[in-house]
């Protein structure tokens, strides 16, 4: 308990400085919501392994994905921000993260259904939006993923997962998790750019505990890497699924970046859309 006391004060100082930080940079406004909802029929592509697309479970994990937003950290730590409800009822936070220099908020802890260790990434927000945006356009698939001489990955979001607090964090924390509640399975998802540092976490995870104990749910990810990084990632974290935006789960989500779709990295296998 003393653990999860250190961790809300933690996470209370964390959220002192991101109002700071949100004070300085407010109201540069999103594009505008792409995620109109449709109705249609779910179709699946490469659908050339065993896990499959569980729509009660994406409206499910979308809510974690959707709460990792929330900036109010007390209530998020507490469990009892608007998205905090219904399905995810009963979550218990383990540890917020925020990494206010480079804009970045992950959390993890332990759901009751599934029982699992969810981690929730943020897509990036307000102001490093363009930051983004430009080092997408003109710095694409730069770093050589370790290991993989034919495989590269886009330096941006692999250095925000591998680069800043966030792995450290997260690593401690799913110890710290599996240690109190057993060998619970792992979730990761994120939304929008948080999908694509989820990605790189679930590649992570996968490699460190075993690709069956990893199930990976991108909403509107973009592409992190090229072909060869695809096929790299597609055989270590078979457990995985991108909703992508046109989904209905998806409007439930803060806007998504419609231009994100026009990029030319290479998606990995397992989209799911209408
Ligand atoms: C889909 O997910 C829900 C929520 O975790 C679960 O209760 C249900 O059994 C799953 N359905 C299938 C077919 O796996
Ligand atoms: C990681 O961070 C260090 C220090 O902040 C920096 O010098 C280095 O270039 C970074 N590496 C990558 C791959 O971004």
């Amino acid at each position: 308990m003393s653990s999860r006391r250190r961790t809300a004060a933690a996470a209370a100082a964390a959220a002192a400085m991101l109002l700071v930080l949100t004070g300085i940079l407010l109201s540069e406004n999103l594009p505008a919501a792409e995620a109109a909802a449709g109705g249609g029929e779910l179709r699946m592509k490469c659908s050339d392994d065993d896990y499959s697309y569980n729509h009660t479970l994406a409206h499910i994990l979308v809510q974690y994905a959707s709460a990792v937003y929330t900036s109010d950290l007390t209530s998020l730590f507490m469990w009892t921000c608007p998205r905090c409800q219904g399905d995810t009822k009963g979550f218990e936070m383990i540890e917020i993260i925020v990494d206010v220099e480079n804009c970045l908020q992950a959390f993890v802890g332990v759901a009751p259904d599934p029982q699992s260790i969810i981690i929730a990434f943020r897509g990036t927000q307000e102001h490093s939006v363009s930051n983004w945006i430009e080092d997408l356009f003109w710095k694409q698939l730069d770093v050589t993923y370790p290991g993989m001489p034919e495989a590269m990955v886009h330096h941006g979001f692999y250095s925000a997962y591998y680069n800043t607090t966030l792995r450290h964090e997260i690593l401690k924390s799913i110890r710290w998790a599996r240690k109190t509640y057993g060998r619970l399975p792992i979730i990761v998802i994120g939304h929008s750019m948080g999908g694509s540092l989820a990605s790189f976490c679930a590649l992570d995870l996968s490699v460190k505990y075993g690709s069956q104990e990893v199930q990976l749910m991108t909403f509107g990810q973009p592409r992190v890497g090229n072909p060869a990084f695809a096929a790299y990632f597609n055989e270590q974290v078979p457990r995985k699924i991108r909703v992508t935006h046109q989904n209905d789960v998806v409007p439930h989500l803060p806007p998504y970046f419609g231009y994100l779709g026009e990029w030319t990295y290479h998606h990995f296998a397992r989209e799911v859309s209408l």
